[in-house]
């Protein structure tokens, strides 16, 4: 089986240092490993000093690393959706260049960079996939919007379809203009393979999300928003980082302040992730540059270990089967008792609520099962959210 890595975080935490630490690591313990930055800086060329390119490029034996060039990937493969979406702007009046910035939004492009990675995952070219992603509060939704997008685009495409030969005539009447059929056949594919995409990343066995922070308040508080981003889009968290932690030399003095913040920010850490595993990463005395350097961190943070392993394995959520009924366990950190609203629409519950992240709006989907059941009541128990599902009339 395949191991997926994606290694998230504020920017300038570290992501791509440790993805690189990560990918040497695996590499020599015998692992076929490709790490991908999907990073429009060329940080991997610069970590590693060598020209990295988007078909791939050796760094060594057993790892091969490559710079997903996301605009090139975006106008070679769907420049027809794209196109399709500012005409639609268009139509609605949205200035031309407004229409193009809007159909290249980060949805698109870190969509991109994911249809790649299918690729190769379906070939099975390698045994270690180690994404190095974009530094973005964000970052998580290139990750989820797919299949949201895939779920409602799939219907309202169906819609459409058969319009498509009609396409100008109506669209005279509509004032927006109807996707071509060629369009249509381009989005379908799409949609397919995002969907394929989605059971590849939302398997523990195969995909884990890594965060990097350090010990600072915003870049936990970032860290923390993809923790509970991650549970809600059944995205399996095994492994947290501080990095950039100061080493006792500066307990005094000038940084001494600094240090003594970071210890307690650490502490603090240690409680609110808990259980997911953490490592510790010190700053080293210089920028990490060249393999030397990431050697040495990915020996001082791995030792022995298989960073390939699953660390941790906690489920989100979860569906318990009841003898008339079943219920429905989201295991967010923190839902606060006042301020939950649940609304049932077909097959998927919305639930508004206010976590420690703040207020936030969820689509569940709900388990085929659900149709012959009403929703009869929603608890919360231990900050978790219980909501139960029965006969409509008992
Ligand atoms: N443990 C460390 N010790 C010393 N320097 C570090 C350490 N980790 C990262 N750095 C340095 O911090 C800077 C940012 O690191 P890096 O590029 O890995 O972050 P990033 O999260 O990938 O950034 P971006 O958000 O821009 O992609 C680099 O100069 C890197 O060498
Ligand atoms: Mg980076």
């Amino acid at each position: 089986m395949p191991r997926v890595l994606f290694v998230t975080g504020k920017g300038g935490v570290g992501k791509s240092t440790i993805s690189s630490a990560t990918a040497l690591k695996t590499s020599e313990l015998g692992y076929d490993t490709l790490l991908i930055s999907t990073d429009p800086a060329h940080t991997l060329s610069d970590l590693f000093g060598l020209r990295i390119n988007a078909e791939g490029t050796k760094i060594k034996e057993n790892l091969e690393a490559l710079q997903v060039d996301v605009i090139h990937e975006v106008t070679e493969h769907y420049a027809e959706i794209m196109d399709f979406i500012s005409e639609v702007l268009k139509a609605r009046q949205i200035d031309e260049i407004v229409a193009y910035e809007i159909a290249n939004f980060p949805g698109i492009t870190g969509a991109a960079a994911l249809l790649k990675l299918l690729r190769y995952l379906e070939e099975g070219s390698h045994d270690v996939y180690i994404l190095d992603m974009v530094p973005s509060g964000d970052a998580l939704r290139i990750l989820y919007l797919p299949f949201v997008f895939s779920r409602f685009s799939r219907k309202f495409m169906k819609i459409f379809a058969p319009f498509a030969d009609l396409g100008r005539p109506l669209a005279s009447i509509t004032n927006i203009p109807l996707p071509s059929r060629e369009v249509i056949e381009t989005e379908i594919k799409l949609l397919d393979m995002l969907e394929r995409i989605h059971g590849f990343i939302t398997d523990p066995k195969i995909t884990s999300l890594r965060i990097v922070m350090n010990p600072d308040t915003f870049s936990i508080e970032n860290a923390k928003r993809t923790l509970v981003q991650a549970s809600i889009y059944g995205l399996n968290t095994d492994l947290v980082f501080i990095n950039k932690i100061y080493p006792e030399e500066l307990a005094n003095g000038y940084l001494g302040d600094w240090f003594k913040a970071q210890k307690e920010h650490i502490a603090r850490c240690e409680l609110e992730f808990s259980p997911i595993p953490m490592k510790r990463v010190r700053l080293l005395s210089r920028e990490v540059k060249g393999m030397e350097a990431i050697e040495i961190l990915a020996k001082e943070i791995f030792e022995n270990e298989d960073p390939a392993k699953v660390y941790h394995e906690s489920k989100p959520i979860e569906i318990v089967n009841h003898k008339s009924g079943f219920e429905i366990i989201l295991r967010i950190r923190n839902v606060k008792k006042e301020d939950l609203e649940i609304e049932r629409f077909g097959d998927e519950l919305l639930i508004h609520l206010t976590t420690e992240i703040g207020r936030t709006a969820i689509i569940l989907p709900l388990p085929a099962i659900a149709y012959k059941y009403s929703m009869r009541r929603a608890k919360i128990i231990n900050g978790e959210l219980h909501v139960y599902f029965g006969e409509a009339d008992d």
